[in-house]
């Protein structure tokens, strides 16, 4: 499969397009035909140039671990493991798992993975998770919420937007 991989901290130039090995997922896990994904402030600035030195404890001290980048994602499931029950082939899908940024990822069943709701596309609902997972974790350790005021800001981005949507609806 075509994947966009880079072997080396940098600028967005180290990225390339790579034919790389299709991933084959466990018993536990799902095949997702990726039709959109997106490059994330964490994919470009923490995992591909690792500006912030101490994050190469996690990815890699010389060079990046995990050649293919990207971490949100929106497709079809196009196999399953034996061991899945909640997703069947041709299941629209979408979730966070790294190596995003390519024509295949596979997935745990008891990962980041969820069925696509109906009325969004592949692209918007690829751009959810990531903001969405984030802001979920800030909220949580200072909930209960109900009867506060709660400052978010930049609401436009990609934390704010989700953040806001969950003040309103979930806590
Ligand atoms: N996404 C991640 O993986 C991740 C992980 C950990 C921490 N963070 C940090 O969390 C923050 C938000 O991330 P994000 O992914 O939501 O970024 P984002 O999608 O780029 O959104 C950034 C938001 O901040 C606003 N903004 C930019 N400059 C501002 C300024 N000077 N004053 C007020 N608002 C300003 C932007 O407004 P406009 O739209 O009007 O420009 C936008 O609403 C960043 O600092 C990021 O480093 C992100």
């Amino acid at each position: 499969m075509r994947a966009v991989v880079h072997d080396r901290y940098g600028p967005p130039e180290v990225l390339r397009v790579a034919d790389v090995e299709r991933p084959v997922p466990k018993d536990d896990g799902v095949l997702v035909r990726v039709h959109a994904s997106t490059v994330t402030r964490g994919d470009a600035m923490g995992v591909r140039s690792a500006e912030y030195r101490f994050t190469r404890l996690f990815t890699g001290i010389r060079r990046p671990r995990r050649t293919i980048g990207g971490t949100e994602l929106a497709g079809r499931v196009e196999e399953v493991g034996a061991a899945v029950t909640e997703f069947r082939v041709g299941d629209d899908v979408f979730g966070a798992e790294r190596g995003a940024n390519a024509e295949y990822v596979a997935v745990r069943e008891s990962g980041v993975i969820a069925p696509k709701p109906t009325g969004l596309t592949y692209e918007e609902a690829a751009a959810v998770p990531d903001g969405a997972l984030i802001a979920l974790s800030c909220l949580r350790p200072v909930s209960p919420l109900r009867g506060k005021s709660v400052l978010v800001y930049g609401a436009a981005g990609s934390i704010g937007t989700a953040a806001v949507q969950l003040l309103a609806h979930h806590f």
